[in-house]
């Protein structure tokens, strides 16, 4: 029930807002007409006292002369659903104040800051509602300061950079973030929490980023557009969700869901949403037998396309991702990409052909737009793309942003930009429509809305396997379940086996690439090294990517650090059968995991592990095959050699 305090004109308040289990405890205070929170968990400070607000253009800041006029309690108690993902079902426990403020000044704004406190998190947002002479506001600086202990250490990539999100983590201070940084924001701080800062719901606003101040306050740095400010918002309108993940340990942080509790429930339909295994016309490009563009070795010509579904029908795979196939590869890409046309097949093309061929042996073809970040020329053939792939029964496209930064409305704009967040909003809301799923790549930072949007299925967002050949250290995938992935699913492109290539080289092991398919979770998940190489050098190693589920029902982080090493469990979302993964950094390791997550009964476990002399430098393909029964009571002993990991399906048998 609401309880309602009559607090009219209150110029001084304090305010604990407790987490359902008591621990977290979210202070709130107006103190001299200014408001601030602080976080402790088990009475040890997480956040010292912090400053809230917002500098508008052209007015007055929205942070001064602040009263109380009133608040409101609530608790909630539900289980929320998710249609696929990592785990099915997430608590939304918490409990919330809505702190309604206004001026005790002209122009007298008002506005509502509500809090929820979870037992693994809290979050706050700003909604400020219509309100005489103030209608459009735009946002000159959030003020949300995140008042940590400064020699605190945080796992970070840099913002504003030309590749976006695909960078390597870096272990630095807090006291050392003085360049702006992206969230998730992963942080251990001296008294043992583990914590991420982040935001949930991000629409119509520029995604933040974080830096330490003047004055030494780690605060929120909102993208801003190429005018200057941070975001043109009418009114009403609410910010999103500033979160902070609270965890003991950095695997507990792994499985922190509350960024989609923070989000809506979906408000239409989607049955038809399913995820998605797929292999693709893609790694042949990169490693240089094949090319985008149209010429002697052109990637995605008909008779490619009709061999690759093929292949991928006796692979068992149920997806095709055909790029290069449209009209705007030539030449430089990258600044020939203002041109890209979506609805024009190269002439040794035939998508119709393809598609029905597709279509005739039940192999769902992924599209492909490549925008190269020119949304002026994307958005005036959005419709009509779609439309193109609806028409011929594709239903799931991979979308692209490379370059480094967007042409919006002719100019230069961030990819995390309010307009950049706008601009993915209306591809998703438009697939929606078109019943079309998308996997983006360049995207914008996951924050959860995919709970609202399902047919989101994925997103990359961080260096993936396109990187190796050089720029990939073992620890990159050690560092993602902590950091990129708290934010969702990725399509990190696994499944690599042509290892040692001399193109593109791998720094993994071959037991490895298995692990991804468990450590990294993703709705459209790619199968990306090319079908021969499954076919004519691995066929044993490809069963357990062609049994891996992309849908699952619970996950149970075993073991881990950030960016040393991470051991997962999970069960399959419509079968009893269980799957581990586990990758290390440039050391190896012995792990003994305890099946205790099982059900009762017997199980078969397939085993794909590094062998004793594995190494990523020159023992890569050194492999244990192993199949045996086990039962919850027993306890796996695996090596991990450097850059290597493991890879285990355990099938229900009785
Ligand atoms: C970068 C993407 O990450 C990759 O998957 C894609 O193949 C290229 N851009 C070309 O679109
Ligand atoms: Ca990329």
């Amino acid at each position: 029930m609401f309880k309602w305090a009559n607090l009219f004109g209150k110029n001084e308040i304090e305010r604990d807002i407790l987490s359902p289990n008591g621990r977290i405890k979210y202070h709130f205070s107006l103190k001299s007409r200014h408001i601030y929170y602080s976080v402790t968990k088990n009475d040890k400070t997480v956040i010292k006292s912090s400053r809230l607000g917002f500098l508008i253009a052209g007015e007055e800041p929205l942070r001064d002369n602040l009263k109380l006029i009133r608040e409101q309690k609530k608790k909630h108690a539900e289980t929320i659903e998710l249609q696929w993902g990592e785990d099915r079902f997430i608590p939304n426990n918490y409990n919330e104040t809505a702190f309604y403020l206004t001026e005790d000044k002209d122009p007298k704004r008002i506005f509502t800051f509500r809090v929820r406190v979870f037992d693994n998190a809290v979050a706050f947002r700003y909604e400020i509602p219509p309100q005489p002479k103030f209608r459009q506001i735009s946002i000159q600086d959030e003020l949300t300061e995140f008042n940590i202990d400064l020699n605190s250490t945080a796992w970070k990539i840099p913002a504003y950079q030309p590749d976006r999100y695909e960078y390597n983590y870096e272990k630095n201070f807090v006291h050392d973030l003085s360049h702006s940084v992206h969230t998730p924001l992963t942080i251990r701080t001296p008294n043992g929490f583990y914590l991420a800062i982040h935001e949930a719901a991000l629409y119509n606003y520029g995604s933040m980023t974080i830096k330490l101040d003047e004055n030494n306050a780690l605060k929120t740095d909102i993208t801003p557009l190429s005018d200057g400010t941070k975001a043109h918002c009418s009114l009403p309108f609410q910010t999103p969700w500033r979160l902070i993940m609270l965890a003991d340990s950095a695997t507990e942080l792994t499985t922190n869901r509350t960024m989609f509790a923070l989000n809506d429930a979906p408000t239409q339909n989607f049955d038809w949403v399913e995820t998605l295994k797929f292999i693709g016309i893609w790694w042949a490009m990169y490693v240089g037998e094949w090319t985008w563009a149209p010429g002697e070795r052109h990637g995605a010509t008909t008779e490619h396309a009709i061999e690759y579904i093929d292949a991928a029908v006796r692979l068992g795979i149920s997806g095709l991702l055909i790029e290069g196939w449209n009209e705007g590869w030539e030449g430089d890409w990258l600044e020939n990409g203002i041109h890209n046309k979506f609805t024009v097949a190269t002439s040794d093309f035939d998508l119709e052909r393809v598609a029905r061929y597709a279509r005739q042996h039940n192999v769902e073809i992924v599209g492909h737009h490549e925008t190269v970040g020119f949304i002026d020329n994307y958005e005036r053939q959005l419709e009509e793309a779609y439309n193109y792939y609806a028409v011929n029964n594709i239903h799931y496209i991979k979308t692209g942003y490379a370059g480094s930064m967007m042409l919006i409305n002719g100019r230069r704009e961030f990819h995390h930009s309010q307009l950049g967040v706008n601009h993915y909003q209306k591809t998703v809301e438009l697939a929606a429509k078109k019943h079309i799923m998308l996997g983006i790549h360049e995207p914008i930072k996951g924050t959860g809305i995919e709970r609202t949007w399902p047919n989101l299925l994925s997103r990359e967002g961080a260096r993936g396997q396109e990187y190796e050949g050089g720029a990939l250290s073992p620890s990159h995938a050690c560092y993602l379940p902590y950091t990129r992935l708290l934010a969702g699913g990725m399509d990190y492109t696994s499944g690599i086996f042509d290892l040692a290539n001399s193109v593109k080289r791998m720094a993994t092991t071959l037991a490895r690439q298995l692990a991804y398919f468990v450590t990294i979770y993703s709705g459209m998940q790619m199968a990306a090294d090319r079908p021969y190489i499954y076919e004519e050098r691995f066929p044993e190693e490809f069963n357990f990517i062609r049994e891996v589920p992309t849908n699952f029902e619970k996950t149970v982080p075993l073991a881990g650090e950030i960016g040393e090493y991470y051991v997962v469990a999970r069960k399959d979302r419509n079968s009893d059968d269980w799957y581990v993964g586990g990758v290390t950094d440039e050391n190896g390791r012995r792990m003994h995991i305890s099946l205790d997550f099982l059900s009762t009964g017997v199980y078969e476990a397939s085993i794909y592990s590094d062998a004793d002399h594995a190494h990523y430098r020159d023992e890569q393909f050194a492999i244990n095959k192993q199949t045996k029964r086990v039962s919850r009571n027993e306890t796996l002993d695996l090596y991990m050699a450097p850059g290597g990991g493991f890879a285990v399906r355990l099938k229900k048998l009785s």
